[in-house]
């Protein structure tokens, strides 16, 4: 794709950015524009030529005006933990970084919604509406670091998504500003709405191309009052996906259901320095299988019944959580899983998601291909939702997602995915990496349809160019 400017004229306007945002929120030095060059995917390292962290929608919009009278590279950012390039400023350009947009309007009991600014983290907002008895269930594993205005830009998911939805299923509005600066509301703050297109869910899962997200109106639920969480150690990966759909078709909604294979929960234990998690050498994979509601006894019956269940498979002693100490010990585990393999050196997380009866195909399936090409294979995530993580690794070949060899057996791979009734990415989006793979899930007229809405928010392709789909 063409460069759609030159850097003179970013540095041009910078007078005018200043007016905007004042002159201790223009970034230009070498070293924030390399904090802003990457995020958590892969190596990869585009600079911005200037960061601009504005406070209002306002600002965004006088910001995005001259961008679009300009044609200058926007690229939207959160708190830069995305796992498919989203927020890399490929084309240089400016960057408008949210984490000023810092407030959590209003928190209302009444109807049960938040309103929110981009730049929260989705952990603070969880606790903020927790302290009222109510709940925000989408927890990314980067929860504690991640912005809501990058779980919205995403459509992100998490361990509660199996029983609690994603990201999407909590939005009911936003304002956000259009690339050409005016400003909008996507939505009204009610639970049902049958009132035209519904474009607060198209920009949901949008990347960041279709405006900025300056507010945004969640939906809450109620905070169960109890958790209870067990690990399930089975001796064969396969029969770990098969008793997903077992405990989900035996009437059991847990909410967490999630895989992980031996080698992860090892890597992550070694890096963490935490055996918690028994092991024994039969161990192929583990089940952490969490139920949540108002009754305990209700839930202990629940617990025991998913065990018993599951006797019917080949596994080992099950290991309760005691308290909220361990609970909290074996979370920490999963969550970090993703941060311990990539130093391990194995690629970039793939994010498939596949009818959740598919597992077992789709495991025995990634493993054969990890044997075709002599991959080393690892998987774990969000088994209960059919949203498996799968990492790659070969002596000897570079870690990158543009290398041949990975882009052979990744392209093999989401081929699989496909024909197994899935598709490329459950909730990190597409952005840069996954870009190429996009005609294995989709006709030519889809990405035509996709390119054509671009075009009507954005018609001087301005936001985040070059994310999802070539324009
Ligand atoms: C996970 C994130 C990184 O599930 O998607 O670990
Ligand atoms: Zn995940």
């Amino acid at each position: 794709m063409d460069k759609i400017t030159q850097a003179h004229s970013v540095t041009a306007h910078i007078p005018s950015f200043t007016k905007i945002v004042g002159k201790e929120n223009i970034f230009t030095d070498e070293e924030s524009l390399h904090q802003y060059a990457h995020d958590e995917t892969e190596n990869l390292h585009y600079p911005p030529e200037i960061v601009l962290k504005p406070k209002t929608s306002e600002e965004v919009s006088a910001i995005l005006k001259i961008c679009h009278a300009n044609k200058i590279p926007v690229t939207p950012r959160g708190a830069g933990t995305g796992l498919s390039g989203g927020a890399l400023p490929q084309l240089g350009g400016v960057v408008i970084a949210a984490e000023r947009m810092n407030q959590i309007h209003f928190i209302d009991e009444k109807n049960f919604q938040v309103t929110v600014e981009p730049g929260v983290i989705t952990e603070v907002l969880q606790n903020a509406v927790k302290e009222k008895g109510l709940f925000y269930p989408p927890d990314p594993s980067s929860r504690g670091s991640c912005f809501i205005g990058g779980n919205i830009a995403e459509n992100s998911g998490g361990p509660k998504a199996v029983k609690y939805g994603v990201v999407r299923d909590y939005v009911l509005n936003l304002e956000m500003v259009l690339p050409t600066g005016e400003i909008i509301w996507t939505g009204a703050n009610v639970l049902k709405n049958s009132t035209g297109y519904n474009l607060t869910q198209l920009v949901v899962g949008s990347e960041g191309t279709l405006g900025f997200v300056t507010k945004i109106v969640l939906k809450l639920i109620p905070l169960p009052k109890y958790d209870l969480l067990m690990l399930v150690p089975f001796h064969n990966l396969e029969q770990a996906g098969e008793a997903v759909a077992t405990i989900c078709k035996a009437g059991f909604t847990p909410s967490g259901l999630e895989l992980m294979e031996i080698e992860s929960l090892k890597i992550v234990s070694e890096m963490i320095d935490d055996n918690i998690i028994p092991v024994t050498k039969e161990t192929a994979a583990h089940l952490i299988i969490e139920v949540d509601g108002n009754n305990k006894e209700v839930l202990l019956q629940e617990m025991e019944a998913i065990g018993e269940l599951l006797t019917q498979y080949e596994i080992g002693e099950i290991y309760f959580a005691e308290d909220a100490t361990q609970k909290e010990r074996l979370w920490k585990l999963r969550r970090r899983v993703a941060e311990a393999v990539k130093l391990k050196g194995y690629t970039i997380e793939e994010d498939t998601v596949v009818p959740r009866a598919a597992l077992p195909d789709l495991i025995k399936g990634v493993k054969a291909l990890g044997e075709k090409y002599d991959f080393a294979v690892v998987c774990y995530g969000h088994a209960g939702d059919g949203n498996l993580h799968i990492r790659i690794k070969k002596e000897g070949v570079p870690n990158s997602y543009e290398h041949p060899e990975m882009t052979k057996a990744l392209r093999e791979m989401f081929v699989l995915v496909k024909n197994l009734g899935g598709t490329i990415s459950g909730e990190h989006g597409i952005g840069l990496i996954q870009k190429p793979y996009m005609d294995i899930v989709f006709k030519e007229v889809n990405l035509q349809i996709m390119q054509k809405i671009k075009k009507a928010f954005d018609p001087n392709n301005i936001l985040n160019a070059g994310k999802i789909f070539d324009q």
